[in-house]
């Protein structure tokens, strides 16, 4: 378990003070794979580097299983820190020592029996698929490869806590998806928490339980993926979540879009769906309801935990007073629709 309580961060500057991280607090409960996403310098590397007080923040608690890090004699704090493994997006692995002896590294450093080591050794490599690969040199493997090494000694402490710092950013999308995949199953097999920091959606779509959007220092949105997923606050989320759909109305339309209705016009409306099975039966029955025609123009719909979000392009041809009581009625009993504008 992960709480972070408060915490500030203020770098120099040139004579000049910025503020990195401004009052950010998160629980991240056992076993939880919790994501933060923000554009570049929002203070994701900084958040996750004072989790583990690489970075110490001004003010503020960092709680790992109940124990506060910045409250440790320096002695104290090493050994802790060996509950909270962490990964890279460069992997940092060391170049003049093989697969295996990486992975033994922080167990040589704890001072752990040789013949202890070379078991623990067998057993991660096991675990990250690496077994045939313990003597090779890190120069001689792929991407994804030297982050499966990184991850196994990451965890050769039997840390508790996981920090991911980019992790996946400097792979290609299948190398990603193995990472993940691999990540979740350590995930359940070790009842690990994993907080992760991305500037990708789809890296939070496909593992995550909670995500939390960091936005200038500040903590702008967080909470369960279904829920930031389907009813996003901010603007800000909500563009993180449209850019994850791959999806804008099509340009024939952006092109043609008027802000005033003349009478034989239709509605263009976007239509965030969040997890409903009502809305078709409502889309279908619009017709009846207010005399409203509609069409598709687009649509993506995804899935994430355990519902589905996507937008809908949608085309609504009526008279004006019916459209604008399709929308409110939309609004009011389902989810967000915004009227683009109209198109001949
Ligand atoms: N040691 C430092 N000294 C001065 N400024 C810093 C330092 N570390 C980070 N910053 C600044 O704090 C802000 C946040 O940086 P941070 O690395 O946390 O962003 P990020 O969200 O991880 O970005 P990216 O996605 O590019 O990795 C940036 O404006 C950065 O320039
Ligand atoms: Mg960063």
């Amino acid at each position: 378990m992960i709480e972070i309580k408060h915490i500030s961060k203020t770098f120099q500057v040139k004579e000049q003070e910025f503020k990195a991280l401004d009052d950010v607090s998160l629980h991240i409960p056992l076993g939880h794979i919790y994501g933060v996403i923000g554009v570049s310098g929002a203070g994701k590397s900084t958040l996750i580097r004072c989790v583990n007080l690489l970075e110490r923040p001004d003010t503020g608690h960092v709680m790992i299983d109940g124990v506060d890090l910045t409250q440790l004699s320096n002695a104290k704090l090493v050994e802790e820190r060996r509950k909270i493994g962490m990964i890279f997006q460069h992997f940092n692995l060391l170049s003049s020592r093989t697969v295996a002896q990486n992975i033994a590294f922080p167990l040589e450093l704890g001072g752990i029996p040789k013949a202890e080591i070379q078991q623990r050794v067998t057993e991660l490599l096991a675990l990250v698929g690496l077994s045939d690969r313990s003597d090779a040199y890190p120069a001689n493997l792929s991407g994804g490869q030297k982050q499966r090494v990184a991850i196994a000694r990451a965890l050769a402490n039997k840390p508790s806590v996981l920090l991911c710092d980019e992790a996946t950013s400097a792979l290609d999308p299948g190398t990603t998806k193995s990472i993940l995949t691999l990540l979740k199953d350590i995930n359940e097999k070790l009842n690990l928490t994993i907080l992760l920091i991305t500037h990708e959606m789809e890296v939070i779509k496909s593992i995550c339980t909670d995500v939390a959007v960091i936005h200038q220092g500040r903590l702008i949105e967080n909470g369960p993926v279904e829920a930031i997923f389907t009813a996003p606050k901010t603007a800000i989320a909500r563009g993180f979540i449209e850019s994850s759909l791959n999806i804008e109305l099509p340009l024939a339309y952006q092109s043609r879009l008027q802000a005033q209705y003349t009478s034989g016009d239709s509605a263009v409306m976007q239509l965030f769906l969040a997890d409903d099975a009502h809305h078709f039966t409502f889309i279908s029955s619009l017709k009846e309801q207010f005399q409203v025609d509609v069409d598709i123009i687009s649509a993506q719909v995804d899935y994430v935990g355990k519902v589905n979000f996507g937008i809908l392009y949608l085309l609504l041809k009526g008279e004006k007073d019916a459209l604008d009581k399709a929308q409110a009625f939309f609004t009011q009993n389902y989810s967000k629709i915004d009227l683009l504008g109209y198109v001949r």
